[in-house]
């Protein structure tokens, strides 16, 4: 059985660093594990073995157990369009102009996109954990409810308006003299794109089975992850973890909040024997921070339910891989206790 673990949180708390650190601690012990990453900065990527852009996983050179691809949401939609829709449709689904905008702008097209990567690898049986980095959107949480917004939309009401009840419904899409508002949208938008539009909508049908019963199996998977909420005490990236919070299906675990980038506690309290001056305002100040930072975690802590984790701010970036595994350690152990 593949255990999965997903890493979320706002834009640049840590995500992508502490994926990579769980990869290396599983490795580490035993476990072939693969981490499924976005857009790593060059140094992780070089470190993870990540020398090319392709989503093919590749093994790291130094731990043979840990293995890692980049999320990449254009290359996830068009095997999306080949594995559920026929060639012909497929072929022409890739090279349509909305296709990669629905891929790569849509938001939940992004999520869904690294929800589909994250099932393939997981029912591949190949591994023991798929750890992933989730794409930097709302904190995450659009990755947890782009399954069941893909399902909804596939299956829902303005596709079937727009493109007509059954197929073929081609007719029904250009029958312009029937729907004005496709006589008003062809004078504002011209003829060409609006049949474009049209293509794909009709195309993208061919894929609506597939990607129903994907959906199905991507929110079973989600349901049984772990997860790593990761955060820092400043105000911007916590409202996003509450809002992960509060916002997650009911369905999925209770996240373990890790607090990256964390001040020593110790460092709160004063250090009276310090003859220079500015020496001694200067820790002053970063002693007020570790106690700001320290209020907001128990602060954290009475309002919601689960573990939480306290990471250290490194003097030096963390991207070699001890570093990384030494870094990610207490969220393994964590992650260990809490199966
Ligand atoms: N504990 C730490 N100490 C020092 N630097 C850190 C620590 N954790 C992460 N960093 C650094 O912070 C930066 C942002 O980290 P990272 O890229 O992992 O964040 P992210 O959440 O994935 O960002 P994004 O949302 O942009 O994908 C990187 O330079 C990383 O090396
Ligand atoms: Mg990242």
């Amino acid at each position: 059985m593949t255990d999965i673990v997903l890493v979320a949180g706002a834009g640049g708390v840590g995500k992508t660093t502490i994926s990579a650190g769980i990869g290396v601690c599983a490795a580490r012990a035993g476990k072939k594990s693969l981490v499924l990453t976005v857009d790593p900065a060059r140094r992780l990527a070089t470190a993870l073995g990540l020398e090319s852009l392709d989503n093919m996983p590749h093994p790291n050179p130094e731990l043979s157990l840990l293995w890692a691809a980049m999320l990449n949401a254009s290359a996830s939609w068009e095997a999306i369009a080949h594995r559920h829709a026929p060639p012909e449709v497929a072929d022409r689904l890739v090279t349509n102009p909305f296709f990669e905008a629905v891929a790569t702008r849509f938001p939940a097209g992004a999520a869904y996109a690294a929800g589909e990567e994250m099932a393939e690898e997981v029912e591949s049986g190949h591994w023991d954990l798929v750890v992933v980095d989730t794409p930097p959107s709302h904190g995450g949480i659009e990755f947890l409810n782009a399954p069941g917004q893909m399902k909804s939309f596939v299956g829902g009401r303005i596709l079937r308006i727009l493109t007509g009840g059954r197929v073929p419904g081609r007719n029904t899409l250009f029958d312009r003299a029937a729907k004005p508002a496709l006589r008003l949208m062809d004078t504002v938008l011209g003829g060409e794109l609006l049949e474009d539009i049209g293509d794909f909508l009709f195309d993208l049908r061919h894929t609506y089975e597939g990607i129903a019963r994907r959906s199905q199996s991507i929110i079973h998977h989600l349901e049984k992850a772990s997860m790593v909420l990761v955060t820092t005490t400043d105000p911007a990236p916590l409202a996003e973890a509450a809002r992960f919070v509060a916002e997650s299906p009911g369905n999925t675990r209770t996240p373990i909040v890790t607090f990256n980038r964390s001040l020593p506690e110790s460092w709160v309290v004063p250090q009276d024997n310090v003859k220079d001056p500015r020496l001694a305002e200067n820790l002053q100040r970063w002693g007020a921070e570790a106690g700001y930072q320290r209020d907001v975690r128990d602060a954290w802590t009475d309002s919601h339910a689960g573990a939480i984790v306290n990471l250290a701010w490194r003097a030096s970036t963390p991207n070699e891989l001890p570093a990384l595994e030494s870094l990610a350690r207490p969220v393994w152990a964590a992650l260990e206790s809490a199966r």
